[in-house]
């Protein structure tokens, strides 16, 4: 299949951006290539169509130079893997974002691939590739449309006008409707029988927001309370799970925007938004707790509570920029037991003084885990149990 390297004009080269998997060029690639042009690898080319499918930085950077000419491996690829190829070849290259690599595996999967085949081409494993396509499916319009489609009939849009204008069929758009008002009067219900909101946080359930089998997912009361003590006008949440966060928003219309590293976002390196919010809600996986993914930035794949505890201040102080000046970031977090050690995570947080503390809540629940410590023995893995609910404002400490 494939040949020695061999040379090729560079006009003769055709940059599909239908097989590039970037939306832009890495800087600092580029200015590594440059550093190094005379030892640049060859690039790949496929050899009928003379489409590119490794070396977009290689060409620019050869291009910048004045070069004719460049070094090529030619392989032999129908329009339908290039893609996949270029992904293959990519793993040994500069790694795409990771948002943009799901994007690819999206892609990939609509072209027809199935998910051995996309594990193979993206080194992942199947059952990662796997998670990421569902996960892409609950992010994906659909949902955002069915959001649209019960804004339209609650401004009076009938369920048909809706349907036409979002194309979501009408039985489900119905059944949506019913289940958003009937979360609204759980939330009217939760406000007038909550009393003031203490430092003591006591919900009966987790309410019907998000999913109830995603593990570690939290209560949508918490966000409820949140939202109505705080009155933020916009919210962010950057490891959103199972989307409780982004539910409790859209019922209470404010504006939201959330990101999990299960859609392929990741807090310690992917870009952020570029706005500022008021409310920033973070949830980070217990350690030691349930493993997410064995992505390696992954915050629950740390066996050290010091590795831990350096992402969750990396990812403070990420999230801290992105606040607006009055803004809150609330951190929503267990303590850790490992080996019979308690590890009071939350209070260090609070010590380092990366924001100032407004408040503290704890937020308990009528959990079988409560009595775990005792019942299993301190050597066993022991869940948290109480979760601390801190409160920090926005501004400098
Ligand atoms: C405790 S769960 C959040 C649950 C969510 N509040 C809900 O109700 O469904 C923690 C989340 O952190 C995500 N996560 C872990 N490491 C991450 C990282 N580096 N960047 C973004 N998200 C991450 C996991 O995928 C998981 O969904």
């Amino acid at each position: 299949m494939e040949q020695t390297a061999d040379r090729i004009q560079l006009k003769e080269i055709i940059q599909d951006r239908s097989v590039w998997l970037r939306s832009e060029y890495d800087t600092e690639a580029l200015k590594r290539y440059r550093e190094s042009i005379d030892r640049l690898p060859p690039v790949r080319v496929d050899r009928f169509s003379r489409v590119l499918l490794d070396g977009f930085h290689r060409v620019r950077v050869l291009k910048e130079k004045g070069n004719e000419e460049i070094p090529v491996i030619f392989e032999e690829c129908s329009s339908k893997k290039q893609l996949a190829r270029a992904l293959e070849l990519n793993l040994h290259g500069t790694p795409i974002p990771i948002e943009q690599r799901n994007k690819v595996l999206i892609k990939l999967s609509n072209q027809g691939l199935t998910q051995k085949e996309i594990a193979k081409a993206s080194g992942l494993s199947q059952k990662r590739v796997s998670q990421i396509l569902v996960n892409s499916k609950r992010d994906s319009p659909d949902k955002k449309k069915l959001f649209e489609a019960i804004r339209l009939v609650e401004g009076g849009k009938s369920l048909r006008e809706a349907e036409r204008s979002t194309g979501v069929p009408k039985s489900t758009l119905e059944r949506a409707v019913l289940e958003a008002k009937s979360r609204q009067e759980v939330i009217i219900k939760h406000l007038q029988s909550r009393g003031s909101l203490t430092s003591l946080l006591r919900y009966p359930d987790r309410g019907p927001w998000g999913k109830g089998s995603y593990s570690g997912n939290g209560s949508g009361y918490i966000i409820v309370d949140l939202l109505d003590y705080l009155k933020p006008k916009s919210v962010f949440d950057p490891m959103e799970g199972s989307g409780t966060t982004r539910e409790v928003c859209f019922d209470l219309k404010v504006d939201y925007e959330g990101r999990d590293l299960n859609s392929g976002f990741d807090l310690l390196s992917s870009p952020l938004p570029e706005q500022k919010f008021d409310l920033i809600f973070w949830h980070p996986p217990y350690w030691p707790g349930f493993k997410y993914s064995s992505h390696p930035n992954d915050f629950s794949n740390v066996k050290k509570i010091q590795d831990f505890k350096e992402r969750i201040h990396d990812g403070f102080v990420r999230l801290r920029d992105l606040l607006s000046p009055d803004g809150h970031l609330v951190i929503m977090i267990g303590d850790g037991r490992k080996n019979g050690t308690f590890y009071p995570i939350h209070s260090e947080i609070i010590q380092w003084k990366l924001l100032p503390l407004e408040a503290v809540l704890v937020k308990t629940g009528d959990h079988e885990r409560q009595g775990a410590h005792f019942r299993y023995g301190p050597a066993k893995f022991i869940p948290t149990l109480h979760e601390y609910v801190l409160i920090f404002k926005g501004g400098s400490q």
